[in-house]
């Protein structure tokens, strides 16, 4: 197999997956493990930046882990494992570190955006974020990199790190990664505000989460912002209309879809039935999900055990790196 059929992605541990998420991400990683060789990590190294307490570390990452695992990424095919599993991880972060200088780092968009929102905690890690980040994808020599354009200027100084290493030592042992998804992850998920895609920082009611319970996602549904209807017909469809029917693309028939359009196109159409309907659908898409976590979240054993398998096999392919680049840089002994 060839470094480019590698993919590596991680995902911060940072509240819960939400239906764009699903969409942009998740489904990707889901097609992925049938094509390629995948590692997908829960990055909770890269959660200390924000000082979280073991306890909330703790119930994060396993709310992610068993998200991940009940949207349909299985163990047998990908590797699924924890970061803080892969101690090989820390130690080519501080190698590369020798060669990521301070100017850079310090250009980082997502860095001087956390300067300008925290300035109490400008932290070390913080700045060394890419660098974290590029020992997580250059540990697996990972050619494709399943991310959205807010992580491109992360690759792009993980390549600029892969190659300054392949210059210094003369050799050509990393590969460049670089961002890769299907198509599908441009189809727009719409929060339920009435504006905007779907967000976690929105509002509670904004987003639909996996772990939201059915009658939970009925409730946000109805109260799901409309406005006050067409007076005539083939009127323009307002943004919070729009929004309504771009879900249902998503999880109705397009049968369903089109009834209401057409209702729209001739003003008869009635909002609480839209939503009573969007309702129905959101609930029979997300219930199976929702249902799976709440199982594997109460199954312990379950998921230490895909915990352990999955450090175990990272772990193969880690080592292998990071033994060959320590030879690289003149540490094996032979004098
Ligand atoms: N920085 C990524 C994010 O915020 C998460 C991440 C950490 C990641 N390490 C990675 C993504 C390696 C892809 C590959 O979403």
């Amino acid at each position: 197999m060839s470094n480019q059929e590698i993919v590596v992605s991680g995902v911060r541990p940072t509240g819960m997956l939400h239906l764009g998420n699903y969409m942009g991400a998740v489904k990707n990683f889901i097609q992925m493990q049938h094509e390629y060789k995948c590692f997908f990590f829960i990055a909770d190294y890269h959660s200390l930046t924000t000082h979280p307490t073991p306890q909330d570390i703790k119930s994060s990452v396993k709310q992610v882990f068993a998200e991940y695992l009940a949207c349909g990424i299985d163990p047998e095919k990908a590797t699924i494992y924890i970061q803080s599993d892969l101690p090989q991880t820390a130690e080519l972060y501080m190698l590369l570190n020798m060669n990521a200088y301070k100017g850079e780092l310090e250009r980082c968009t997502s860095f001087k955006d956390k300067v300008r929102t925290q300035p109490n905690n400008v932290n070390a890690g913080l700045l060394t974020y890419p660098v974290l980040m590029a020992a997580d994808i250059l540990i697996h020599k990972a050619g494709k990199v399943p991310v959205g354009k807010d992580q491109e200027q992360h690759l792009e100084m993980a390549r600029t790190f892969a190659n300054r290493f392949n210059r210094m030592y003369q050799t050509e042992y990393f590969i460049e990664p670089h961002a890769f998804n299907y198509g599908n992850n441009l189809v727009k998920i719409p929060g339920l505000g009435g504006k905007g895609k779907m967000s976690k920082s929105e509002s509670e009611m904004d987003a639909i989460f996996l772990a939201d319970s059915p009658e939970l996602v009925r409730k946000k549904v109805m109260k799901a912002k409309t406005d006050s209807g067409p007076t005539e017909p083939n009127q323009a469809v307002s943004e919070e209309i729009q929004n309504l029917f771009d879900l249902m693309k998503v999880v109705s028939t397009p049968d369903t879809l089109l009834y209401f359009e057409e209702t729209y196109k001739n003003a008869t159409i009635r909002y609480g039935d839209l939503k009573k309907q969007l309702a129905q659908d959101m609930v029979a898409f997300t219930s199976p999900i929702y249902e799976r976590i709440q199982q594997i979240k109460a199954d312990e054993a379950y998921l230490t055990k895909v915990a352990k398998i999955g450090a175990e096999k990272a772990y193969e392919s880690a080592s292998k790196t990071v033994n060959e680049v320590r030879e690289i840089i003149g540490f094996k002994k032979v004098w």
